[in-house]
């Protein structure tokens, strides 16, 4: 870092805080103060606690390297949580590799509204199989067989290297023996049936892919964005599959981009299915939805 501030050697806790806020927020980071305390506590191995009640605690010469070098990639446009390796979602805390997206808390909305589907099967037949598919870090699944403990879950990516996350964050969570990772192109080599069937697919519109900000269109892949030319494509191919392998009363629950609704609507809809509930995420955008296929006769 030679021409910018250095961080001091000799260093405290409160000292190195403040120092790499600063040096966050001249590199416009959304919220230098989290991000601070997030490379702070990471790389000194202290929590929130420790920065409040032991602020001149000194911190090591490894440490104060280890954040100067992650401060380089921030400044190079690397997001905070792809420099840590990982990050926390539904209490879980996820590797994340370059195939992965990484997953973001607009998803919780989707694991909320798909939860309490979960449950309400589970307390009519005892169990829950739940299809996952575009699993990434495995997100998805794994809040779900974390809170609903007779479940299990087969995860579905197309990425092998995203499959082996997802087994790597299912092992960290304790979850091997209910996770099975699974590679197919959407439901094409999926046998079996299931309960519960969730997707977070791609829907970013093929043309907006440039107008989203370097960091994810740098960071994220692009195999996890891309939904074609009008961000739809994975829906029809969920809701055109999705019988063959739903079991009767089973669900389907999706999350959708902020203005999809009334189009991921119309498509389930043409293939039978009905709305049964919406979800909007923290900032009041429409962002998940659950269908049930409609009963004939
Ligand atoms: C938006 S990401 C969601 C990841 C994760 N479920 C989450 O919510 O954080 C979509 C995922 O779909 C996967 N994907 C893309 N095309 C696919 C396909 N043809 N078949 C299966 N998965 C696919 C991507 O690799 C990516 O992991």
């Amino acid at each position: 870092m030679a021409e910018r501030e250095e961080i001091a050697l000799g260093a405290t806790l409160d000292t190195l805080l403040k120092a790499v806020r600063r040096q966050l927020a001249e590199c416009r980071a959304e919220d230098a103060d989290f991000e601070a305390r997030l490379l702070v506590e990471h790389f000194t191995g202290t929590s929130r606690t420790d920065a409040i009640s032991d602020p001149d605690r000194p911190v090591t010469r490894q440490a104060v390297g280890e954040i100067d070098a992650a401060l380089a990639r921030r400044r190079a446009g690397e997001p905070v949580y792809r420099i840590l390796g990982f990050r926390e979602f539904y209490g879980l805390t996820l590797k994340l590799s370059p195939q992965t997206l990484e997953p973001r808390p607009d998803t919780e909305t989707l694991v909320d509204l798909a939860l309490a589907e979960a449950r309400r099967i589970v307390a009519s037949r005892g169990r829950c199989r739940i299809l996952d598919l575009g699993t990434g870090t495995g997100a998805i699944a794994l809040a779900l067989l974390s809170m609903v403990p007779e479940a299990e879950a087969v995860g579905v990516d197309i990425s092998e290297e995203a499959l082996a996350t997802a087994r790597t964050n299912a092992d960290i969570n304790g979850q091997r023996e209910r996770f099975v990772a699974l590679r197919s192109n959407w439901l094409t080599d999926v046998d079996g049936m299931f309960d519960l069937i969730v997707s977070n697919p791609p829907y970013i519109p093929t043309a907006d892919l440039e107008t989203l900000s370097r960091e994810v269109r740098e960071h994220d892949p692009r195999a996890a964005l891309d939904g074609g030319a009008d961000g739809l494509d994975f829906y029809r191919s969920i809701a055109a599959g999705a019988h063959r392998h739903l079991e009767g009363e089973g669900a389907v629950a999706v999350e959708t981009g902020y203005n999809q609704k009334s189009a991921v609507e119309a498509i389930f809809a043409k293939e039978g299915y009905s709305t049964v509930r919406t979800a909007r995420d923290l900032g009041g955008r429409d962002r998940a939805m659950l269908f049930m296929p409609v009963r004939s006769g």
